[in-house]
């Protein structure tokens, strides 16, 4: 089972530039086109969240224009930069969604791992909350399953990554999530988005992490008063490869054209000196 993720696609429309900067939507065709290419190809692809810059209407029009190019299904779940109503408006036909206009959480069971998305956004605010109604909703939703692994993916991390902007607005109530991870021992991936950067953390017994962003990445700054920047580091998404014993391992796959593949070995065999 291969999986993808890509994440914080920051759709703007009519040519412009996020931040002055950034083509998020060339960014965003080079992901469907990459994630199209790849061998084996990725059996389905979740998209967490800043799905469109300023969560316009008219940017998830684009965003459906442009990944309904994809060979495979795509899941979505909302980030701080999304609208509740325009997202669920544009994602109407995404029958796995509420749709509700309240909390964007759901269950896939259509692959080898569970995938389990988490809305974690509060309106109007840029840091994110799994507030008491919404751990019950995944304390009851991972009590259905217990024998299935399972990847968590969400939008916030609820973890401190030492880049203070951006762990001033992580997801709060973190130690409730914790709890409820650990009373669940068929979790075995969490994954989020949000920081534009990939990173990985041991945390609530569980490999955790942050998927690279399509187009711009958070400047890595670790002093406490750095801040809030960008940088355009190559792009990336995330892959999800279940190997030959069960394991989950995570491939970044780096978006561009890159030289290479390069031959280790010449045609006799030998390692080339
Ligand atoms: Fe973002
Ligand atoms: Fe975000």
């Amino acid at each position: 089972m291969l999986l993808a993720q890509i994440t914080d696609t920051h759709l703007k429309t009519g040519g412009k530039l996020a931040y002055g900067k950034v083509d998020t939507a060339t960014a965003l065709s080079n992901s469907v086109a990459h994630l199209n290419a790849l061998t084996p190809r990725p059996e389905a692809v979740i998209i967490t969240g800043d799905l469109a810059d300023m969560g316009r209407p008219e940017a998830y029009g684009l965003f459906c224009e442009i990944v309904s190019g994809l060979a495979m299904p795509y899941y979505v779940i909302p980030g701080n930069h999304d609208e509740i109503g325009a997202f669920c408006d544009a994602f109407r036909d995404h029958s796995y969604l509420p749709g509700d206009g309240h909390f964007q959480h759901y269950a896939i069971e259509d692959h080898a791992v569970r995938l389990v998305g988490l809305d974690t956004t509060v309106h109007g605010h840029p840091h994110g909350l799994l507030c008491s109604e919404r751990l019950e909703w995944l304390d009851q939703t991972l009590a259905e399953f217990p024998e299935k692994s399972t990847l968590i993916f969400m939008h916030h991390p609820p973890f401190l990554t030492g880049i203070a902007h951006m762990d001033r607005q992580n997801c709060r109530n973190a130690q409730g999530l914790n709890e409820v991870i650990r009373r669940h021992t068929q979790v075995v991936r969490i994954t989020c988005g949000h920081v534009h950067r990939p990173m990985q953390i041991l945390w609530a017994g569980v490999c955790a992490g942050i998927a690279p962003g399509t187009s711009h990445s958070v400047a890595l700054d670790l002093n406490l008063d750095g801040p809030p920047a960008f940088v355009l580091e190559p792009p990336a998404c995330q892959l999800f490869y279940q190997t030959g014993d069960g394991n989950l391992v995570s491939h970044l796959s780096f978006i561009g054209d890159f030289e290479g593949p390069h031959p280790f070995f010449d045609d006799t065999g030998a390692l080339i000196d």
